[in-house]
């Protein structure tokens, strides 16, 4: 079996990618700041499954973080089968609400590391004639969303491109576009996630095996579950300007009055949206 080396596996998605690869018998590269969740993480799937779990501890927004990833996908001695490009992480409030700082860093995260990471593993990839590239983007990378929005949005575009450019080279790359899915997300940007409704909702590990039977189906772009390729499917009939209000509703920022969760320290403004 191949090494997978999955970006943001302390949790949410990338936690669910790295189970299912582990019980799919892939050894594993587990990438993301917090070394100590990583260790416990990497133990706990080489018990379970019996795979080679390894421990890059990287913070995605700084040169030397992303240049260690860089190193280790394109060391040829010990090839990488499979990159998913999954670290990623929201922003409180509208435009100017945020530090541009904060905004630089998101961009780093979502487009310069994913640039670079895909780069260094698609050219041992190409070289080997196989292997296969999966960056998480959101169906937020259809809808005007600020620099969330966008930073997916590039995510989608570049993807599909360099699948194209790739096409016939053995490397297959895929955008995956999830809707709301229940991870630590929407709390460690503390946001709201009240005026979601339920149906919404996807769970990590579905959201994750669609991508993979997506992937292993050739496709270069994965909208899981048929509600969201509905929804979207529709959005090509709205206008985007209406379409970024419907966003804004679904989601804001923890009021001061909500007990026993963060609370934003400005008051609630009903365009502190979600942007999933
Ligand atoms: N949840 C949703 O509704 C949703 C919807 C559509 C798309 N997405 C996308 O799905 C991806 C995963 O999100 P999630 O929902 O699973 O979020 P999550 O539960 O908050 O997990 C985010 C992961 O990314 C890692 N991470 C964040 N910043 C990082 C950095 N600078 N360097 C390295 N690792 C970093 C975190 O680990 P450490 O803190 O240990 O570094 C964590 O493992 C993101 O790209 C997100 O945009 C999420």
């Amino acid at each position: 079996m191949t090494t997978a080396l999955v970006t943001g596996t302390t949790a949410g998605l990338g936690a669910a990618f790295a189970r299912r690869l582990a019980r799919d018998r892939h050894d594993l590269v587990l990438v993301a700041r917090d070394g100590d969740a990583l260790r416990r993480q990497a133990a706990e799937l080489h018990d379970r499954h019996g795979i080679e779990a390894t421990v890059l501890v990287a913070d995605l927004a700084t040169d030397e973080g992303i240049e260690a990833v860089e190193r280790r996908l394109a060391d040829p001695e010990r090839p990488v089968g499979l990159l998913v490009n999954n670290a990623g992480f929201a922003l409180r409030g509208k435009f100017l609400d945020a530090p541009v700082a904060d905004e630089l860093r998101m961009l780093r995260v979502h487009c310069e590391a994913v640039l670079r990471l895909t780069t260094a593993a698609a050219g041992t990839m190409r070289r080997r004639g196989r292997g296969a590239v999966i960056n998480v983007a959101s169906v937020a990378a259809f809808v005007p969303r600020g620099t969330y929005g966008a930073s997916k949005a590039w995510v989608v575009q570049f993807t599909e491109g360099a699948a194209r450019d790739l096409a016939g080279s053995g490397v297959r790359l895929m955008a995956l576009c999830p809707g709301f899915v229940r991870t630590e997300f929407h709390e460690r940007a503390g946001l709201s996630t009240d005026d979601i409704p339920g149906w919404m909702w996807l769970d990590a590990d579905r959201v994750v095996d669609a991508a993979l039977r997506d992937l292993g189906r050739g496709r270069s772009l994965s909208i899981p579950d048929a509600r969201y390729k509905t929804l979207i499917g529709a959005s090509k009939l709205v206008p985007r300007a209406a379409l970024g209000g419907v966003s804004a509703r679904a989601g804001r920022r923890y009021g001061p009055k909500r007990a026993g969760r963060p609370s934003g320290d400005a008051p609630e403004r009903p365009n502190d949206s979600d942007p999933l």
